[in-house]
């Protein structure tokens, strides 16, 4: 009766959805407990595509029931329409299947609108944030004046809260960003109708939780965003607002550390970051533009481009301690095919001396030099090998030296998009 946790062991976007859809079919419940529709996570199951932001990306199961936890930051706009596409195709038919956090915040249209003037107002210096409202709704969580889910089925209760909410920050938008006011009663009667829509999906999650783990079933815990991007972790001030580390499944789901069995890392075979920020294995240059053409390197959420680089070790090395990973999954080993060479990151050399572990206030990361250790590289298309000793030997020793480096076994590669092109090699619900 294992839980797990799945988490981005980098900046994001490594395949944690994919890796959700494969693990789902052995669990019973998918979690999602932090970020919001930030996040982007692509399944690509029997040739079609979903991006889900919201939804967990155990969706695509039935008989399973997928949650949005307590410490997610929920757009309502954007979960119905994401359900409404999920109801059109026939893969949500029953509201017993989803099921979302009365305590969960709301985002509202002022938090996009700060998101964005704020972004504008930092010009070279911006974040390069998403533009979803994320950083503003957490903000207004932590000062207490939050909207949450709950809220949207009292409308006389909600309609006092956003007024009292909409008086400070129209203040900020207007007096201080220079921008347009927001009408209370606009606001009001829109969030009022989504309360309507989602009334019957709400549910006091932690409870329905325990229910579950006290019944003997799985939990899988979907992580969003990545390790480098958490807010007291990652590198702050180019973060997301939320913790990203696997600690944050606990606060953002109502359960103990103790009631996690396993966690699992994802990493790509190389790095990739989308937004501003440090970036130590970063390559602007043809072979950066390589990688990004052939791992098909745009953003699931803005589209941006992500930039792109050699594999970081000393960031995954970073990630195994902050957030006790017990395996590491690795993805997109496929798109390194056909290279000359590769290279793993395995330490920073800054003012005359190497690093080999992350220390952010002895080392500056935007001028740090990567220190590489080089290994050979394949030829072969990998995309249909299925097992671990089919792979090229090079293949094998690029998987292996990573293990080496951060001290845990890979328990997943995975070879291509697609949920069947994969290779597990250990399956912690089958322990
Ligand atoms: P997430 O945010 O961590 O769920 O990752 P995203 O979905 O944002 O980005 C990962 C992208 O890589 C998606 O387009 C996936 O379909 C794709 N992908 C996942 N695993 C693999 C793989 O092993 N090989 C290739 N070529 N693409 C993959
Ligand atoms: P998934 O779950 C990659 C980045 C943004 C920006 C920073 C802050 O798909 O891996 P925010 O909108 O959160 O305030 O932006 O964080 N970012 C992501 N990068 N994948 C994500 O999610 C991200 N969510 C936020 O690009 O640099
Ligand atoms: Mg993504």
């Amino acid at each position: 009766m294992p839980n797990i946790v799945i988490i981005g062991a980098q900046w994001g976007d490594e395949g944690k959805g994919k890796v959700v859809d494969i693990f789902t079919e052995f669990a019973d419940v998918v979690v999602r407990y932090q970020g919001g529709s930030n996040a982007g996570h692509t399944l690509v199951v029997k040739n079609e595509k979903t991006i889900l932001h919201l939804i967990p990306s155990g969706i695509m199961h039935q008989g399973k029931v997928c949650i949005i936890g307590n410490g997610v930051v929920v757009d309502p706009e954007t979960l119905l329409i994401e359900m409404d596409r999920l109801k059109e195709k026939g893969i949500l038919t029953s509201t017993s299947q989803f099921r979302i956090s009365t305590n969960a915040h709301v985002i509202m249209p002022y938090h996009k609108t700060l998101d964005h003037l704020r972004e504008k107002k930092l010009g070279k210096a911006a974040i390069g944030t998403t533009g979803r409202g994320i950083g503003p709704c957490y903000e207004d969580k932590a000062s207490r004046r939050g909207i949450r889910i709950g809220d949207l089925t009292q409308p006389e209760l909600l309609k006092g809260k956003i007024e009292k909410v909409l008086e400070f920050l129209n203040f900020q938008i207007v007096e201080y960003y220079g921008g347009e006011a927001l009408d209370l009663e606009e606001i009001h009667a829109q969030y009022v109708e989504f309360g309507k829509r989602l009334a019957d999906y709400i549910e006091e999650t932690p409870l329905y939780i325990h229910d579950k783990m006290s019944q003997g079933r799985d939990i899988l815990f979907e992580g969003a965003q990545g390790t480098m991007l958490d807010i007291d972790h990652g590198t702050y001030p180019f973060v997301t607002s939320s913790n990203t580390v696997a600690a944050a499944a606990c606060s953002g789901a109502g359960v103990g550390p103790t009631d996690i069995n396993h966690v699992i890392g994802i990493s790509k075979a190389y790095t990739t970051r989308v937004g501003a920020g440090p970036f130590p294995t970063e390559q602007e240059n043809e072979f950066g533009e390589q990688l990004q053409k052939n791992g098909v390197e745009f953003g699931s959420t803005t589209g941006r481009p992500r930039r792109c680089g050699w594999l970081d070790m000393v960031i995954v090395k970073n990630s195994v301690k902050l957030n006790g990973l017990t395996s590491l999954a690795l993805t997109k080993l496929d798109v390194l095919s056909g290279l000359d060479k590769l290279k793993i990151c395995v330490g920073y050399e800054y003012n005359g001396k190497v690093y080999n572990e992350l220390n952010s206030s002895a080392i500056d990361l935007d001028k740090c030099e990567p220190v590489y250790e080089e290994l050979p590289a394949w030829e072969e298309d990998i995309t249909n090998v299925r097992d671990f000793d089919e792979l090229p030997e090079a293949a094998k020793k690029y998987v292996r030296r990573i293990e080496d480096i951060c001290n845990v076994k890979v328990s997943l590669v995975s070879v291509g998009p697609r949920r069947g092109e994969t290779i597990i090699l250990q399956n912690p619900f089958r322990e």
